[in-house]
């Protein structure tokens, strides 16, 4: 017998171009299913707030299209304790609030799993975030997007350096991932990417360089700001020592890559995530982030989706490819 009756619904932690199809699919799934949606305002820092407003068909119209979150996200500190996670359950139970659906990443899956296990509360996940780094899913919900900010923002950058005959290091996000590094640097082809995942360091860059075609009047590498060399100014600095006779520029992309209009792709997966976590939750699912896999559909623990074991595709025949596709 399905005892749940209102479910809540949360974004939390870095913002993701998506997120907005993602509520609206929770919403109106759980409408479709009879259940009474409430959202929660500022992730679990809101929770612990009781930020709730009761949501209907309508206060998710027009925003499949829309980036960043009408939900709203933060960074709750106070969710760490576990005085505040009693306070959030506190408030959940308060409201008549069944169950929860949570969007995020692996922090939002960190709090999630504690606020299941400690206080034996159904909660289901969903993987919003641009790095792309969670277990269980073969793509995040706006990295998509991310990637494809980023190669329109370096294509501008490569018709400026081939006209300058420059190099250019420009740093993409991902604190702890190479992801958005790897794929966009592919699609960009850029000369070589620094991804915390792969080591090279500097002294391999120069490597790389040096044994480069010397003929190409641009080149252009992609560093992860998780890189260990400590991001694109550094590289810079080190590069500009190394090859005085280089003409350098540096160019952060920052936030840009979190905002915007999510891409068909990442419309269609927040969509399809968002109606399986309420069917999910509504047959008895719980402590378990719902992602896609080759096609299909699973649900992953949260504990398991964010060990990162797999680093997904960063394996030596990608970092291969990129050398290949640098001559
Ligand atoms: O959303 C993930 C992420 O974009 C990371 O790649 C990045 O390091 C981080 O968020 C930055 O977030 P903020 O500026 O919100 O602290």
């Amino acid at each position: 017998m399905n005892k749940i009756k209102n479910i809540g619904v949360l974004t939390s932690g870095g913002d993701a171009p998506g997120m907005n199809a993602a509520i609206r699919a929770v919403v109106r799934a759980g409408i479709y299913y009879d259940l009474k949606v409430t959202g929660i305002l500022r992730g679990y820092e809101g929770l612990i707030h009781g930020d709730f407003i009761e949501m209907d068909r309508k206060s998710v119209a027009n925003i499949i299209q829309r980036g960043g979150t009408i939900l709203k996200t933060a960074r709750s500190d106070a969710f760490r304790t576990k005085e505040g996670r009693a306070e959030a359950h506190r408030q959940l139970v308060n409201q008549g609030i069944d169950a929860l659906i949570v969007i995020g990443g692996d922090g939002t899956f960190t709090g999630a799993h504690l606020l299941t296990t400690e206080f034996d509360y159904p909660v289901v996940g969903l993987p919003g975030t641009i790095d792309n780094d969670l277990e269980g899913t073969d793509f995040t919900i706006g990295y998509d997007t991310a990637i494809n900010t980023v190669i329109n923002a370096v294509d501008k950058i490569r018709d400026t350096a081939e006209s300058h005959d420059r190099l250019f290091i420009v740093e993409v996000m991902g604190r702890d991932s190479g992801l958005i590094a790897l794929r966009s640097g592919i699609g960009v082809g850029a000369e070589a990417i620094m991804i915390p995942e792969a080591n090279m360091g500097v002294d391999g860059l120069v490597t790389r360089l040096e044994s480069g075609r010397k003929d190409k009047s641009s080149k252009i590498i992609i560093v992860a700001e998780g890189d260990e060399v400590g991001g694109a100014f550094n590289v810079g600095e080190v590069l500009k020592e190394k090859f005085p006779h280089y003409d350098i520029r540096v160019s952060v992309l920052g936030h840009i890559q979190r905002g915007g209009k999510p891409s068909c792709m990442d419309r269609v997966l927040a969509s399809r995530l968002g109606v399986t976590a309420v069917e999910g939750l509504i047959a008895g699912q719980s402590g378990v982030m719902v992602g896609q896999k080759n096609r299909e559909i699973l649900f992953t623990p949260f504990d398991h989706a964010i060990k990162h074991i797999d680093a997904k595709e960063i394996t030596p025949a990608w970092l291969k490819l990129v050398e290949i596709l640098s001559l």
